[in-house]
């Protein structure tokens, strides 16, 4: 899968701007907050409809404008296809070839990417937020029936939340047997797709991690909570959990039990790394689980993903930095740095310089 062209309107510092990428290495060069980042956070807006940076789409529209625009031009292995997303105040348009979606989720995984920049960090570090919504992310790139359960599940528990925190307990008895089995329904697909995934991408990661340490460390990663079975077998253990737990949860006003409390646990040669691993024990975690992001995406789609790396080369010892040149050639890659002579050890690519959001 390969952007060819990414035009940008009004978004972030960006009047108006067209970048032509090709297969291979691309390099954004310049100095520091010049509009980098901000393309690359436009290409993982168009894969996913959503940016890692922020919760709110009206930062992305540049001051003083209307509305932002982001258009591309894509590659696909079922030939080529345009993505472009229209992003107001108050709303957003999305389109696939020109036709404007109804529903938000078909916008997702028309084209996919892996994105990696320094904050990726938290993912080893951070609670376990943040590892939740890389599973979601990651997932909903590849099955759109995740994303469907998922916005149900949400809808499902912010309801049940808010009725617990009534903390009326004929009404809670009343009614949350009737949505619980709505709730665990949803619930036990969200846990057997990420019990799937993460199978696969503990293998894939544990190989990346050796790759890039020569074999030094074992990384492994595994489910917080294990649920065994069928997702039918799930939704009925999930679900006496569930009743189980209604004292508990009015007490606490909140959900006590399902994949919204769920975590990856991940460990560095057995030690839990959250507590234990350095910063750049860290930074090779998690550069070994977006590695094993896009061979899974590879695997699953039979063509790779854009990877989007942003700033992190600096951030990786020499030695590391081969190591992952080595391991994404071939693919399509757009990669954000000061200084490109610094990282590219003559591997060919294609550089595009920006100043002041626009190109150079
Ligand atoms: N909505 C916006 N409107 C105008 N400028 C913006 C907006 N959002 C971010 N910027 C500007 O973009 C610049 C940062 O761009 P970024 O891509 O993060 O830099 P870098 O090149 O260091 O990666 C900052 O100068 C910031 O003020
Ligand atoms: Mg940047």
């Amino acid at each position: 899968m390969v952007v060819k062209k990414l035009t940008l309107k009004n978004f972030r510092n960006y009047e108006e701007e067209t970048f032509e990428f090709t297969e291979g290495l691309n390099i954004l060069t310049g100095k520091n907050a010049q509009g980098k980042t901000n393309c690359a956070e436009a290409v993982f807006y168009l894969c996913t409809g959503s940016s890692l940076r922020i919760r709110h789409d009206k930062q992305l529209i540049r001051r003083g404008g209307d509305h932002a625009r982001i258009f591309a031009e894509v590659e696909s292995r079922y030939g080529a296809i345009t993505l472009e997303a229209a992003i107001y105040e108050n709303k957003r348009e999305l389109f696939v070839n020109g036709n404007k979606l109804t529903r938000s989720v078909e916008f997702l995984g028309n084209m996919k990417s892996v994105f990696f920049s320094p904050g990726e960090l938290r993912l080893i570090q951070d609670g376990p937020d943040e590892r939740r919504r890389f599973l979601n992310l990651s997932i909903s790139q590849t099955s759109r029936d995740y994303c469907t359960a998922l916005l149900r599940f949400q809808r499902i528990l912010d309801q049940r939340n808010n009725l617990l925190k009534m903390r009326d307990a004929d009404m809670v008895l009343d009614t949350l047997p009737v949505w619980d089995e709505q709730f665990a329904k949803y619930a036990a697909r969200i846990i057997c797709k990420r019990r799937e995934y993460l199978a696969d991408l503990s293998a894939l990661a544990a190989e990346a991690h050796a790759f890039l340490t020569d074999g030094a460390e074992v990384l492994s990663l595994s489910s917080e909570k294990e649920y065994k079975g069928e997702v039918e077998v799930v939704a009925e253990k999930l679900q006496r959990e569930l009743s189980a737990g209604y004292e508990r949860d009015m007490r606490l006003g909140f959900t006590t039990v399902g994949p919204h409390r769920d975590d990856i646990k991940i460990s560095i040669d057995g030690a839990d790394a959250r507590g234990f691993c350095s910063q750049g024990q860290a930074r090779t975690a998690a550069l070994s689980m977006k590695l094993a992001e896009v061979a899974i995406f590879t695997r699953l789609t039979g063509e790779s993903p854009v990877l989007i790396l942003d700033d992190v080369m600096s951030e990786l010892d020499l030695p590391r930095r081969k190591k992952l040149l080595a391991r994404i050639k071939g693919l399509q890659c757009i990669l954000t740095c000061t200084h490109a002579e610094r990282v590219l050890y003559g591997t060919e690519s294609n550089k595009i310089k920006i100043h002041g959001g626009k190109i150079v």
